[in-house]
């Protein structure tokens, strides 16, 4: 993105030119972006001794058009649900190189995944992992495992994307001797399901190293630990995502360059000394890939001064295209695309149109002098914005469209109000 007398430009198009040809709000990637965020992934994630994985986690932003892209760069994808699944193996990716999470997979779900060979489950509990089994007996096919722990690692993040407290729902914590127990009997009787190794996530959008190294050694001492108990081989860790990204200038990021080679080394250094014989090491990058390359543009309604002195600036889309502001108190850098240069003049609160007092794009943002009609941008909006979309209020999913330099690609077009109807 850059800024041309007083105009953003994506690519070599004008941002307010794209918002009059597909209409707002849209949403809009800088496909350029991603790849740059990839290539880092790629050139800091890899090891000389070891099988490094990068699994994007396609949570953040999934479709047929991102698969593809995931695809050239021979990378793996993480899904978490049959929908996910059947999006990803119908855009023509690999099966054999999907990871499939969720604490709570269906019969039908798991069905799907060891009949059509998704290459890893990772599983979460006990109870699923019985299930796998029944169903690698029905097929009479190998199914490859990791298994989901809990390490009890806290990471400085939201409460709602914190997820490897001791209270938290994902996978087995590794003191629970018992249940780690009953976990590792059932993969030792078995020979149809192997256990590569244990994954860990402690959390999203984590900006200090500290965490991650703290967890990649958890992960190891508890390999160790088990692979001693139960003479059990395992080839491979998986660390999980949660890489933090900047939304606001004065935020902090993890810095990649120094955090991936980190984990590596560190964890290298405990395989050597406990002398594990694992080859394989993933990851599962979300955010950190599609975050900053994403967009959003909305045209301005009215600027609303109330009674009590505060001031909004109405725009047409809001809590669903993004509801981060309204659920992780999420906060944005807030524009107006044709007046990039402009002097700041009034400090508002950027709103949505829904029926809903929450419905705030971004808080306490200062912006220029704005007229009805001009066009808003908000950065940073591509992990987990479309991705949570919703039609609450009758919202229409708005166009997708991936900026190449000076290619434009409409990933998926605008809902329209049969697409409404197409349910009933
Ligand atoms: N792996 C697992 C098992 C995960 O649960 C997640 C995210 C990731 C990888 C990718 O994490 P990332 O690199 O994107 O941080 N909706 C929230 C984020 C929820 C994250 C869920 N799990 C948000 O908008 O902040």
């Amino acid at each position: 993105m850059t800024i041309k007398e007083n105009h953003l430009y994506i690519g070599s198009f004008k941002a307010s030119d794209l918002a009059k040809r597909y209409g707002t709000p849209v949403i809009i990637y800088d496909e350029e972006e991603i790849k740059k965020q990839i290539e880092a992934f790629i050139k800091y994630f890899k090891s000389n001794k070891y099988q490094t994985h990068i699994v994007y986690a396609s949570k953040a932003y999934l479709s047929p058009y991102i698969c593809q892209l995931i695809d050239d760069y021979q990378m793996e994808i993480d899904v978490v649900s049959l929908g996910d699944l059947y999006l990803v193996e119908s855009s023509g990716f690999p099966l054999s190189k999907v990871l499939f999470h969720g604490n709570n997979k269906s019969l039908a779900e798991l069905e799907y995944a060891v009949s059509h060979k998704v290459g890893i489950i990772v599983v979460d509990n006990y109870d699923e992992l019985m299930t796998i089994m029944e169903l690698a007996e029905k097929y009479q096919t190998v199914v490859n495992t990791m298994f989901r722990i809990n390490p009890g690692i806290e990471a400085s993040t939201h409460e709602y994307i914190q997820t490897s407290l001791l209270s938290s729902k994902f996978g087995e914590s590794i003191f629970d001797e018992e249940t780690i127990d009953k976990v590792m009997k059932l993969y030792e009787k078995n020979h149809l399901v192997h256990l590569l190794g244990f994954h860990a996530h402690i959390g999203s959008q984590i900006v200090s190293e500290k965490p991650f190294i703290a967890s990649a050694k958890t992960l190891i001492e508890f390999t160790k630990k088990i692979q001693d108990q139960y003479n059990y081989k395992l080839s491979a860790v998986n660390l999980g995502g949660g890489f933090g990204i900047k939304y606001l200038d004065s935020d902090e990021e993890c810095d990649l360059s120094h955090t991936l080679p980190k984990m590596i080394e560190s964890i290298d250094e405990l395989i050597n000394e406990y002398e594990l014989s694992i080859s394989d090491i993933y990851i599962e990058p979300g955010r950190s890939i599609v975050g900053k390359a994403g967009f959003t543009l909305y045209q301005a309604g009215i600027i609303k001064r109330t009674y009590g002195g505060k001031n909004f600036l109405f725009v047409d889309g809001g809590m669903t295209d993004n509801i981060r502001p309204a659920l992780y108190q999420a906060k944005y850098t807030v524009k107006i695309v044709d007046k990039m240069e402009d002097k700041p003049i009034l400090k508002v609160d950027v709103v949505g149109k829904c029926c809903e007092s929450g419905d705030i794009v971004s808080k306490d943002v200062m912006i220029p002098m704005v007229s009805k009609g001009d066009y808003v941008g908000v950065f940073v909006t591509g992990a987990y914005g479309y991705a949570m979309a919703s039609n609450y209020n009758g919202a229409l999913k708005p166009p997708v469209i991936f900026v190449s330099n000076d290619k434009i690609k409409v990933v998926s077009r605008k809902e329209s109000v049969k697409d409404l109807m197409k349910l009933y």
